[in-house]
């Protein structure tokens, strides 16, 4: 490599997506993965562009006391992990750096007054073997695994340390069954889903092209081999996901679904969940756990309070928060959800719950027509964030909003949106939800001034 692209520099701290930044002599940033602030560290550069170069590591000189040996022989290649080279309270603290830097410099809030909202992390119960659910990649020689970093090759796992240990129990014996060798070639992914209430697991065979009468004998034979999946289901793009496959019909009704259980000190009763393969879930239940706690705390509802929950899945927040509450309203784009939602509601003996299939926008609009008026509305959008209805909002009476996010971007350009409406921002907390990875989940508490 030619000498003039080698680079010694000192991390100044950790951005977004996990690269560390770090300044070259001649003034251009540059950033670098799998690095730790304070690291000098040996870099080439492989891209420059117009304001930053990315570039990538060669050496670390001076390490990090919080450097650790990662935990994946993949980690590196594998482009699910960010942050596995170091220890789980420096990958906190990095989350939390990256949410204030996003905060900061704005005009809608002073550094003191960020400094009075901001909260400490909430760490993940377990650091590792929290996920349950995967999504794995198949590639046309049969590697399964994730995508590698920047690329869609496929990195092939045997196990991964982030799954939940039932996951990476039915991965490790799906290879050697001859039903799933069967399905392999057509297979385009694979997706694992935890029961955590049974610690069964359900599969989710993605295809590359329509099933065939062959492919639903192996989904069958596959759910008959390993006692610990419960169904095989059949899906890809342009057709209806097929099954449930099962070893023993007679348990078709009872077999159908997933579920979990939120424990009775959280609001005060045990609930019990169920969702359908293929619906929004948690990927973390114990730190779901943990973040509806934090949810229940700030939003303080009592018996005379109503709450619109908008983006509501099966159920996840809206049933805790009925429990507490005179009422809550949810709302949900997908069929499979709000159908759960209303299980959920009615197996829990819960009758102060309405659950209705619409598209947030759509469904803010009807309630402006009629008088119903919210003391609390509950925002969990998907990534790109909600800020098509934000100016709807203040129109529906509440005075307090909590918003949950998964992508800090998107949720602060809201939270500015949402200060110009007269919301303004009381409470901010990373929650992590997915460590090992750069991924930041938020939980942001609003008032009306
Ligand atoms: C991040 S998930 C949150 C689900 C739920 N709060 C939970 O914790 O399980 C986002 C949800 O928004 C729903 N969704 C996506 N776009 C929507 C829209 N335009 N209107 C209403 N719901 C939508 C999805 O179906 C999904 O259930």
């Amino acid at each position: 490599m030619p000498a003039k692209n080698r680079h010694t520099v000192t991390v100044d701290k950790i951005i977004t997506g996990g690269h560390g930044l770090a300044k070259l002599a001649d003034g251009m940033l540059i950033m670098i993965p799998f690095v730790l602030p304070g690291e000098k560290v040996v870099v080439a550069i492989e891209k420059r562009k117009k304001s930053f170069a990315e570039a990538t590591l060669l050496e670390v000189l001076t390490p990090s006391p919080q450097r650790v040996k990662p935990a994946c022989p993949s980690f590196g290649s594998c482009g699910g992990c960010h942050l596995q080279h170091g220890d789980y309270p420096s990958q906190l603290a990095i989350k939390e750096s990256i949410l204030r830097d996003l905060l900061s410099g704005n005009q809608e809030w002073s550094a003191e007054h960020l400094e009075s909202i901001f909260q400490p992390a909430l760490a993940s119960p377990a650091p590792f073997h929290y996920r349950q659910r995967i999504r794995l990649q198949v590639d046309d020689s049969g590697r399964i695994g994730f995508f590698e970093r920047r690329s869609h090759a496929v990195v092939d796992i045997e196990t991964c340390p982030l799954a939940a240990a039932p996951l990476n129990d039915v991965l490790g014996r799906f290879r050697a069954i001859a039903a799933f060798q069967k399905l392999l070639p057509h297979t385009e992914a694979l997706e694992l889903l935890l029961s955590p209430l049974t610690d069964q697991v359900e599969v989710i065979v993605r295809l590359r092209r329509k099933p065939r009468a062959a492919d639903q004998q192996a989904a069958t034979s596959l759910a008959e081999t390993i006692e610990r999946v419960q169904a095989v289901w059949l899906a890809g793009e342009g057709f209806v996901m097929s099954g449930p496959f099962i070893a023993n019909e007679a348990n078709e009704v009872a077999l159908k679904h997933l579920a979990f259980a939120l424990p009775k000190n959280l609001a005060g009763r045990e609930l019990v969940f169920r969702f359908e393969a293929g619906g929004f879930c948690q990927v973390n239940q114990q730190q779901n756990e943990r973040l509806i706690g934090q949810l229940l705390e700030w939003a303080e509802v009592g018996q005379e309070d109503a709450v619109l929950d908008l983006f509501c899945g099966m159920g996840n927040f809206s049933l805790p928060l009925a429990l507490k509450s005179r009422k809550v309203v949810g709302t949900d784009l997908q069929r499979s959800s709000i159908r759960g939602a209303k299980n959920n509601a009615q197996d829990n003996h819960l009758q102060n719950c309405l659950f209705l299939r619409a598209d947030a926008l759509e469904a803010i609009r009807e309630f402006k027509k009629t008088t119903e008026q919210f003391d609390l509305i509950l925002l969990d959008p998907p990534r790109h964030g909600c800020r098509e209805i934000l100016p709807l909002l203040g129109d529906l009476g509440s005075k307090k909003i909590v918003y949950i996010s998964c992508d800090p971007a998107t949720l602060i350009r809201d939270l500015k949106d949402l200060h110009g409406f007269g919301f303004h921002l009381r409470k901010i907390q990373a929650v992590d939800m997915f460590p090992q990875t750069c991924h930041i989940e938020c939980i942001a508490l609003l008032s009306k001034v």
